[in-house]
């Protein structure tokens, strides 16, 4: 064996020689000439097996190679500017690991449930490799996001004995003898969070029971949601905007391969930067009339309203101020016109949807007691929420961004069931 290396290190041993454990993609061959389809995870790369160069064992055991066969592969490292990585190997020995019979997933089309029952090994396709790729460098220009801006990563819990967006989609459980949910939101802790150390960011997992079998809705998604002291409406949406140009331009800059293996128009995402525009909901009920949905001030917008109004841009939009009515009882109501709210909801463009709901929230202690009352929301239960307003009350607020909906759209997907390893969808558990 000579130096081991990964596919992705192989430019820093150009004209060396390197052993890469792999799995053979694809295999062409010409009877004097082998070229193996490499990758190891962290890229592609092409290993041409020349008959007259290698020794018989060596012709052998590459001619025995099947898809998803496992092995170690010896070679000379070449740049090679026509092929897709920059580089091939000069094969000089190859090891078998494994000879994989039958893999399931051959090269030619799957229907969605059979991909699904092989999501285990779907993963390991090359378009689903480079969503997961591109996931990983969503989470981490996230978090240096807010590292650059000094919030703190707080983890709020998952347990949790109440609810935070509402009681119709719990998921519900036994906490030993008491009943427990699993947590559908993170914010009512983050807000205690932000009362301790001033501006925080959470990321995890949420769970929703959502008996809804749409291309934008899972069960269990990743939430991240920062929360801001003295922060207000106005403020919450400029960070937001720069939080989503962050994120797209940091994709672009980093992950160009993944987004041409997923043939991403990324002509559109460049224009994702600056400021975003701003639409008041009676706006966006005056456009959706004007053109022709039936629509009324008061309902709340569904897929077909979202993607009407987003085709307007060519960045996400804000739509804020939205009837208190329809919104969760912890938002601010706008001072000058209760009947909204001080929030927004983001709405990705092409058809995405919302990928992010905010808003600023409640301070006022009597205010917060009232909607208690008008939600019939247990006292009890909320206890410590309510002293949050007792106890230094500040003007706050903050967001919640979906990561897999911002992958869906980053990656230009048109179901969330790609941008999560392992989607929990409605009637699907497994693998
Ligand atoms: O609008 P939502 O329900 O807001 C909240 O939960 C607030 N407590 C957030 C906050 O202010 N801290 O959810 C926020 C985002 C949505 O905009 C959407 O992107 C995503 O979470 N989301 C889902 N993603 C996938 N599947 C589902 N079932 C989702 N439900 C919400
Ligand atoms: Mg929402």
């Amino acid at each position: 064996m000579s130096m081991k290396c990964t596919i992705g290190e192989v430019k820093h041993h150009v004209g060396e020689s390197v052993t890469i454990g792999c799995w053979l993609n694809k295999k062409r061959s010409s009877g004097k000439i082998q070229f193996l389809q490499l990758r190891d995870g962290s890229g592609y790369i092409q290993g041409v097996v020349v008959k007259s160069e290698v020794g018989e064992d060596v012709w052998e055991a590459a001619s025995k190679l099947t898809q998803e066969s496992s092995l170690y592969i010896t070679g000379k490292v070449k740049e090679d500017t026509r092929s897709k990585g920059g580089f091939e190997l000069d094969v000089t020995g190859v090891e078998i690991i494994q000879v994989t019979e039958e893999y399931p997933i051959t090269p030619k089309e799957h229907g969605v449930d059979f991909l699904m029952d092989n999501r285990h090994l779907w993963i390991r396709s090359p378009r689903q490799r480079a969503v997961l790729v591109i996931r990983a460098q969503i989470i981490q220009a996230v978090q240096q996001f807010f590292n650059d801006r000094g919030f703190h990563l707080v983890d709020p819990p998952i347990l949790t004995p109440s609810s935070c967006e509402g009681t119709t989609n719990l998921f519900h459980t036994k906490y030993f003898d008491e009943d427990a949910f699993l947590t559908q939101s993170g914010q009512l802790y983050m807000e205690a969070a932000a009362m301790a150390l001033g501006r925080v960011y959470s990321f995890g997992p949420t769970f929703r029971a959502e008996k809804s079998k749409t291309r934008r809705h899972l069960i269990e998604f990743w939430m991240i949601e920062p929360e801001m002291a003295f922060v207000d409406h106005a403020e919450n949406l400029e960070v937001q905007e720069q939080f989503v140009s962050h994120i797209v331009q940091t994709v672009l800059k980093n992950c160009t391969q993944e987004l041409e293996t997923l043939e991403r128009d990324t002509s559109k995402l460049e224009k994702i930067k600056g400021s975003f525009p701003r639409i008041t909901y009676d706006q966006a009920v005056e456009f959706l009339q004007k053109n022709g949905h039936e629509f009324e001030w008061g309902e709340d917008f569904g897929a077909p309203h979202e993607t009407a109004i987003a085709a307007e841009y060519e960045t996400p939009v804000f739509i804020t101020h939205w009837p208190t009515e329809i919104k969760a009882f912890y938002m601010k109501p706008d001072p000058s016109r209760p009947e909204v709210v001080l929030c927004a909801d983001m709405i990705a463009p092409e058809g995405y949807g919302e990928i992010i709901g905010g808003s600023q929230r409640i301070d006022d202690p009597e205010l917060m007691e009232q909607r208690f009352k008008e939600h019939d929301l247990s006292k009890e239960a909320y206890q410590w929420y309510l002293d949050l307003r007792k106890y230094g009350t500040v003007p706050h607020s903050g967001f919640g961004l979906g990561l897999e909906r911002t992958v869906a759209w980053i990656c230009g997907l048109d179901h969330v069931r790609e941008t999560i390893p392992f989607p929990r969808l409605l009637y699907r558990l497994y693998p």
